[in-house]
This record gives C-alpha cells, structure tokens and sequence, in this order.
C-alpha cells in the first residue's frame, strides 16, 4: 500500500509542501501521497487519528497547530521540546513522534548552501517567537562566538536566552541594546515581515559582508532586507532553502533518505526585487 503524509494547518492553500515532497518522491522512488489537510483547533486531534488510521505514516504540522501538535505527540525529540513547538510527527507502533526540523532547515541553508560557517561568528535572532525559539539550538550546536536574541518585548528573549543557556553563548536583550554591535549573521525571526513591517534595528549591526537572513518566503524583499541592501550588505536571503532544507529533514526522517535540494531551491528561489 502506497504510505501516506500529509501537511495540516489552516490556512494551506498556499503551501509549496506538496510540490516539494512531490519532487522529493520522484526524485528518491519513493512510493507515497502527499497531501495537504486544513482543519480547526476543535477538530486537530481527531483529524490526526483518522488520518493514522487511513495509512498516514506521517504528517507536517504548521501555523497554528505547531504548539498543540506537541501536546498530542506521546514522544518529543529533544529538539521540539526546546522548541515548544512540533513541524513533524511521525506515527511508530501506536506513537506519535513530534519532531522539528525548522531551526535544522535553516542552519542547512545558511551553512550548507548558502556557504557561511556559524562557528566563531556573531550571530544576531531578531524576535522571540515560535520561530526564533525553533532556530536557538540548531544554531547554538554550530558554535558561534556569541548568539544575541534581541525582542521588542525584552522579558521573552531574555526568558529563551535563560532557557537556552546551557548550551553555549547566548544573551537575551531589547532592541535597543543593539547599539553599537555589529554581528556577522542577523536572521529575521520576527513575524514583522507578513505585514511588511520592518522590525526595529539598528543599522549598526549589519557590516557589507554580514548575511541578513528573513525566515519568510515568497515576499520578495522585504523591509528588513531592504534595509540591509540600503546598508551595503551583499548577503541577503529569504526563508526559501529553509523551507526546502526542512522537508528534506522531515523526509530523511521518515523515509531513511536524504533527497538533492539544490534543484528544487534554484527552482522555488524567487528573485529579491
Ligand atoms: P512566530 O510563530 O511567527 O514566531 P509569534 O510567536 O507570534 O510568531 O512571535 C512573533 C515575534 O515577532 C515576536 O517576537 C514579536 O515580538 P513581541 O514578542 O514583542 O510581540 C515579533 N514581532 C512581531 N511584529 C513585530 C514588529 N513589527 N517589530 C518587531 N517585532 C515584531
């Protein structure tokens, strides 16, 4: 029987998952469906069932059920727990598996194809969120020489710093507390991009060679890179290889085969225009 997976969220319509999966499949013979399922808060837990219960071996979780995903897990990788957050479940003999390979995805991209080493860089995550939470570990197990958190409401980066302070060098603070530094790497984790807002930060933390990094996709430049460009900076990226770089995660995960992003990236990559 063909193994089925599946992405839930509400909305979906939008999702790039199953033309990504899609190609993972075709690329690795894989013999599987991927198909996208919206549903409500009320209806998430029975969703997953029914879906178990019809062949699902698997299943991405996004906005906003990343949060309740992980309460209905029966086993939490280490990674989601830091997280507080699943993107992943996998079903195993009656369990279901929480996992999340979002910060993963991202430190793929930055390292792998973007091709800048975190190790002994300054390493600067606007925002406190779901998405700046994801991303501390996989990027703290990089070794930078230190990892700033910077959120407009102080107490939550300084809460997560706290959280995450046993695994390597990393201090939460306000925006203003910017002043002055300069970082080799700023990732945008704020969710300021959705709304074309531009998070508040300081030009000085940007130099010409620093990457800026916006974990959205699809929205071209937006005001967090423009920023940037103005700035100097000549390393700008979008979320796109982290969203790729993520699945490819999820699919090694759930497959036990890692398939090429490359293409598929160059393929998705929309121009910063
Ligand atoms: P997500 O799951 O996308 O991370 P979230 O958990 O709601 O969403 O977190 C959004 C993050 O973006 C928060 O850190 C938020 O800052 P606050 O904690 O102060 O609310 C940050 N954020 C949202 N809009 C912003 C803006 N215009 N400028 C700066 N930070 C912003």
């Amino acid at each position: 029987m063909t193994d089925k997976y599946a992405l839930i969220g509400s909305p979906i319509y939008h999702s790039k998952s199953p033309m990504i999966h899609g190609e993972f499949a075709r690329s690795c013979e894989q013999d599987i469906t991927y198909t996208t399922i919206e549903t409500s808060h009320e209806d998430f837990s029975r969703t997953i069932f029914r879906f178990r219960e019809s062949g699902g071996r698997g299943m991405n979780v996004t906005a906003p059920f990343k949060v309740t995903a992980m309460d209905l897990a029966t086993e939490r990788c280490k990674r989601a727990e830091l997280a507080g957050a699943a993107n992943t479940l996998k079903f195993v003999d009656g369990n279901i598996v929480a996992d999340n390979f979002d910060g993963v995805g991202l430190v793929r991209d930055i390292e792998s194809n973007l091709g800048i080493k975190l190790s002994g860089r300054r390493v600067l995550i606007l925002g406190a969120g779901g998405a700046a939470r994801g991303a501390i570990q996989p990027c703290l197990e990089r070794a930078p020489c230190e990892l700033m958190i910077a959120n407009r409401t102080i107490a939550k980066a300084v809460a997560l710093a706290t959280a995450a302070s046993a695994l390597g060098r990393v201090v939460g603070c306000s925006d203003s507390a910017l002043a002055g530094e300069r970082f080799d790497v700023i990732i945008n984790a704020t969710s300021a991009s959705l709304r074309n807002e531009q998070p508040a930060v300081p030009a000085c933390v940007f130099t010409p060679d620093s990457l800026a990094y916006d974990l959205v996709y699809g929205k071209g430049l937006t005001p967090f890179l423009a920023m940037a460009r103005s700035l100097g900076v000549k390393h700008l990226a979008d979320g796109c290889g982290m969203l790729v770089e993520q699945a490819a995660e999820a699919f090694l995960w759930w497959r036990g085969v890692r398939p090429d992003t490359r293409c598929l990236i160059k393929k998705l990559k929309t121009p910063l225009l």
